[in-house]
């Protein structure tokens, strides 16, 4: 059994951050999307994968390289433009041969891995399985009508109005049966090859497509809040390990991960957070719920359930909740200043308070 894993797209729903990086780099719990996403595929035994790249591609190739670090062994595979979820199966044709696969979105997360769902598939083996879980607002997913065998009776994409609550998450087991399935339908109002088409096409066919119903979390994390309601579960299950410089006047609680080369100095701490390495924190109150990345500095600040990138800055101000800080931005107080002053890149949002 291969993966395929989907690491393309434009990722406008996470701009201003995905002008400059591909939305599967976004760190959570200081580790990109798409590295939890090719470690739960290793943990199901699975050690060929590839990864579909469009404009990013180079990023991605740098951060992942040939996968020997994860124990996988990686083939990139280039999609000329984001044409749909369908597309990259047909793009990814040669590459998958007469193999079974496991298809995964490199912009989810699912905490409790896929080792149930990937068992369940191969017990049974039918065309395709995918995975279900229930949610509030279907209308922004596909959404799987399933009877009580766990047969998909049919699915639709974002429809206005669901049959279920049941939200197709973003991994999908296949047979070779999907190529047929593919080439056999037609682009989606969108413009896109849907993935969700090519399903109801083997439903249609009278092939048998399988739901597993996934009951841990799980998080589409290609918007703001949801990539910080998974920094927070991720945080959630951290332990407390401490490498950095801490002085005697900062104090620690709770499940704090600070990582070599990091040093705090007269701060307050509290976990469940992680400081990348060689980040600096000084007279600053930290966490919970928060992942500074590496090279920050965080000085005279009070910062929550947040997200900082490499190189940020928090200088003077506080208390900051709820924030996503891209690469090397700068967010500053210096003394005298008396109005705000703001230099933010296209399609940022700035909640002053
Ligand atoms: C895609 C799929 C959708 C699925 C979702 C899960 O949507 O088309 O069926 O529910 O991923 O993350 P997209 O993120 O492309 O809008």
């Amino acid at each position: 059994m291969k993966a395929l894993v989907l690491s393309g797209g434009l990722g406008t729903r996470l701009r201003p951050l995905t002008h400059s990086m591909a939305k599967q780099l976004v760190p959570v719990a200081n580790k990109p999307v798409l590295v939890h996403c090719l470690e739960a595929i290793r943990r199901i035994g699975i050690t060929e994968a590839g990864i579909i790249v469009g404009d990013h591609a180079d990023e991605i190739t740098a951060e992942i390289g040939d996968g020997a670090s994860l124990g996988l062994d990686i083939t990139y595979i280039r999609q000329e433009a984001p044409l749909g979820l369908a597309h990259c199966v047909a793009v990814a044709e040669d590459f998958l041969g007469d193999d079974d696969f496991v298809m995964y979105l490199g912009d989810n997360v699912l905490v409790e891995g896929i080792g149930a769902a990937a068992e369940s598939f191969a017990a049974r083996r039918p065309a395709a399985q995918i995975l279900v879980t229930k949610v509030l607002d279907p209308r922004q997913y596909g959404v799987a009508e399933v009877g009580d065998d766990q047969v998909v009776r049919g699915l639709v994409e974002k429809p206005a109005d669901p049959v279920s609550d049941l939200a197709v998450i973003g991994v999908y087991f296949f047979t070779p049966a999907i190529h047929e399935a593919v080439r056999a339908i037609r682009p989606s109002g969108r413009g896109e090859l849907e993935i969700t088409d090519a399903l109801q096409h083997l439903v249609a066919e009278g092939r048998t497509v399988t739901a597993f119903e996934y009951s841990g979390y799980w998080q589409d994390t290609g918007k703001t809040d949801g990539l910080l309601e998974c920094n927070r579960v991720l945080l959630d299950r951290i332990e407390r390990e401490v490498h950095g410089r801490i002085d005697d006047e900062s104090r620690i609680d709770g499940a704090v991960f600070v990582a070599p080369g990091a040093t705090v100095t007269r701060s307050r701490l509290t976990g469940p957070l992680v400081i990348g390495p060689g980040t600096v924190v000084r007279n600053s109150r930290i966490g919970p719920h928060t992942a500074l990345g590496e090279g920050c500095t965080v000085q005279d600040a009070d910062v929550e359930d947040s997200i900082l990138l490499d190189g940020a800055v928090l200088d003077g101000v506080g208390p900051v909740r709820g924030s996503l800080i891209g690469r090397r931005s700068r967010v500053t107080s210096p003394p005298g200043a008396h109005a705000h002053r703001l230099v933010v890149g296209d399609d940022c949002r700035a909640v002053v308070a």
